[in-house]
């Protein structure tokens, strides 16, 4: 089966809500494609200008991150409800910066994607092994349990939605990419971990991003690989690179 390429750029906490506009006009004639989806996740109070920016292009906008609670008191988080009315379609849980600054843990990735699909949101679910891990040789371990807890309880039918991101930590914001070999053998044991838990046919539908220093020079040969659907891209996402990532064919 042919999966169409998800090619996502994090902005992760830059671009004022003016600086995001501007941005974005910059990018929309160099985004512009029809052979893959482009998201652009970006923070919570650029979400608003950033739908009304994209209308009529390609492009899906995409928030950072949510609350896995419908509504209440809970000072300054975002609800599910709040990023569908306001145009949202995608949603990075468990980002590896959100891990480790914002105690997330696997449970509460697991709870906030069941939340994302019960409101219609596709996650883009992050996982990813530290130079440790990976030095003492418990990667494909380590991203398995990530990936079995995120998966607790989501339906075949639900899991076939999402988009899941290899981000190795050792890789992101380093200018250290993973090599296509490594990249390509974690997004493939990620898709057999899928394959596990639900079935062949959804293993072969999920589409699977790396990311971590993606570049215009090093995505051609990752998003090659015959796992690797796309990327979620960090610092790069910023620049008119991003178009030439998008367009790596
Ligand atoms: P960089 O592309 O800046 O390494 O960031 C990757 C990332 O964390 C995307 O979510």
């Amino acid at each position: 089966m042919e999966r169409r390429k998800i090619i996502a750029g994090n902005w992760k906490m830059n671009m004022t809500p003016s600086e995001a506009v501007a941005l974005i006009e910059k990018l929309k004639p160099l985004v512009a494609t029809d052979s893959a989806d482009v998201v652009f996740c970006v923070p919570a109070i650029d979400i608003i200008p950033a739908v009304e920016a994209v209308k009529g292009t390609n492009i899906g906008i995409g928030a950072e991150n949510m609350y896995f609670e419908e509504k209440g008191a809970f000072t300054g988080e975002i609800s599910p409800a709040m990023l569908t009315d306001a145009g949202v379609k995608y949603v990075i849980i468990g980002h590896s910066e959100r891990r480790e600054y914002f105690a997330e843990t696997d449970e509460t990735v697991n709870k906030k994607v069941l939340k994302a699909f019960e409101h219609g949101l596709t996650p883009i679910i992050c996982c990813g092994e530290s130079l440790t891990q990976r030095e003492q040789g418990i990667t494909i371990d380590w991203i398995r349990q990530q990936i079995k807890i995120a998966f607790l309880n989501v339906t075949a039918g639900q899991a076939k939605d999402a988009v899941i991101a290899y981000e190795p930590i050792w890789a992101i914001g380093t200018g250290k990419v993973a090599t296509t070999e490594q990249a390509q053998e974690v997004c493939a044991a990620i898709r057999a971990c899928i394959a596990e838990i639900y079935d062949d046919a959804t293993a072969a539908a999920i589409r699977i991003q790396y990311g971590g220093s993606v570049s215009a020079a090093s995505a051609p040969e990752l998003f090659a690989q015959a796992d690797i659907d796309g990327g979620l891209v960090g610092g790069a996402s910023l620049k008119e690179d991003f178009g030439a990532i998008v367009n790596w064919q």
